[in-house]
C-alpha cells in the first residue's frame, strides 16, 4: 500500500519555509525534543506591546508575538508545522497563541499523513515553552 502522500502546502512549506532561522535578541526561546523519533525543535520569539485601547484612552498593552523564528533538526513535517505555526502566531497575543491546536495547523498544511501526526505537536510545544520562558522571565 502507498502511504499518503504530502499535501501541495506541506512540500511549498518545506521547500521554502518561513520565519526560519534565529532571532539574536530574542526575549525567550522553547526547545522540545520529540521523544518518538528524537528531533528537536527551538522557537525564538519577540514580544511587543499592543495598546488597548478603550474609550480614546491608550490603557494597559497586550503582549504580542512581534516577531518569531524557528531552528528544526526534524522531518519534512516538522518543517512545514514550523513555518506554518509561525505565520499563524506572528501578530498574535500570547492567550491567542496558546489556544493554537495542533489541529489547526494540521488542517491549515492540508492534513498530514498518519504517521507524521506526532511531528506537529513539536511546533506548539516549542511555542508553548517559549511564551511559559518570557511569562518566567517577566514575572521575576
Ligand atoms: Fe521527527 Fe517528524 S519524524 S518530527
Amino acid at each position: 500500500m502507498r502511504s499518503m502522500p504530502y499535501s501541495k502546502k506541506v512540500i511549498q512549506h518545506f521547500k521554502n519555509p518561513h520565519n526560519q532561522g534565529v532571532i539574536k535578541n530574542a526575549d525567550a526561546v522553547g526547545k522540545v525534543g520529540n521523544p518518538v523519533c528524537g528531533d528537536v525543535m527551538k522557537i525564538y520569539i519577540k514580544i511587543g506591546r499592543k495598546k488597548v485601547d478603550k474609550g480614546g484612552k491608550a490603557q494597559e498593552g497586550k503582549d504580542f508575538i512581534k516577531d518569531i523564528k524557528f531552528e528544526t533538526l526534524g522531518c519534512a513535517a516538522a518543517i512545514a508545522v514550523s513555518s506554518a505555526l509561525t505565520d499563524i502566531v506572528k501578530g498574535k497575543t500570547l492567550d491567542e497563541a496558546l489556544k493554537i491546536t495542533k489541529d489547526k495547523i494540521v488542517k491549515d498544511l492540508g492534513g498530514l499523513p498518519a504517521p507524521k501526526v506526532h511531528c506537529s505537536m513539536l511546533g506548539i510545544e516549542a511555542l508553548h515553552k517559549a511564551i511559559e520562558n518570557y511569562k518566567n522571565k517577566i514575572i521575576k
